[in-house]
């Protein structure tokens, strides 16, 4: 069995948990003759919008992709451009977020962001602290084989302090040390701008979520978008490696 309950069953409810992979802003910014830049501050005007959206549709748990531990690699200006707007979406939205009772968190490596964004997450993740009307996640600096290695050295640590026996460590375990362990398995993961790939976000995280993509780009990723990805989620069939009793027939019809 699996633990997501009955394997065979469609998934009628809702996804309890959405990622999404916001991108193609540099693409919606270069049709209009514009820079990277105004499409990444059209793409964080997106973001309020989603998170009532996502709360309307009971959706307990929403995790965006801001900035891949691989993004360090564009240019310094559009770098620096990206790390402002994170700054400034934290000082304005962390209060909105705790008055509606959403939680923050940010996940990936902090070591690499400046001192003063790091204090303002840290800032924003308190304010939010006691909030129970849903959970947004930040990913920034993060990459899936960052998170796994990660986890892995923190059980490596243990091991080696005499805490823990090698063999102990198996699936169950790795999973309670990747990030959003605490979270409902991510249901749902959306990718916008037509691209179709993971670009390591999160790959322990999504070895059961059902993928979306959608041409539309991301500063144009609305209600309507969210809509259809969430029409096409409970469309879905999710077996979990497991096997209807009809053989799946049911599934086709
Ligand atoms: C996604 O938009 C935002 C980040 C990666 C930070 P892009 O900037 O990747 O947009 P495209 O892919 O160039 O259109
Ligand atoms: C993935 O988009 C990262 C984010 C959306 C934050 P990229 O635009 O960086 O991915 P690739 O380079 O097309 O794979
Ligand atoms: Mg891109």
């Amino acid at each position: 069995m699996t633990s997501g309950g009955s394997p065979a069953m469609p998934s009628r409810e809702g996804p309890r948990h959405i990622a999404i992979i916001m991108d193609g802003n540099g693409r919606w910014a270069a049709r209009r003759g514009l820079p990277p830049s105004a499409g990444h501050k059209a793409g964080v005007e997106r973001i309020r919008d989603l998170i009532s959206a996502c709360k309307d549709r009971g959706v307990e748990a929403l995790t965006l992709f801001a900035f891949s531990s691989e993004n360090w690699q564009r240019p310094p200006k559009e770098v620096e451009l990206l790390m402002s707007l994170f700054y400034s979406y934290l000082r304005k939205e962390a209060r909105r977020m705790a008055e509606e009772g959403v939680r923050l968190r940010v996940i990936g490596r902090r070591d690499r962001l400046s001192e003063r964004l790091q204090r303002a997450i840290t800032e924003a993740e308190d304010i939010t602290r006691d909030g129970n009307q849903g959970n947004l996640v930040i990913a920034a600096d993060y990459g899936g084989q960052w998170d796994i290695a990660n986890a892995a050295r923190q059980l490596a640590e243990q091991v080696a302090a005499g805490e823990r026996e090698a063999n102990s460590i198996n699936e169950q375990t790795l999973a309670e040390y990747v990030q959003l362990a605490d979270l409902p398995p991510v249901d749902l993961l959306i990718r916008s701008s037509g691209e179709q790939r993971i670009s390591n976000f999160i790959l322990w995280q999504a070895a059961y979520s059902e993928f979306y993509f959608t041409d539309t780009l991301w500063p144009e990723f609305g209600e309507v978008e969210l809509d259809a990805a969430i029409a096409a989620y409970s469309q879905r069939h999710r077996r979990y490696g497991g096997r209807d009793e009809d053989g799946g027939l049911k599934a086709q019809a």
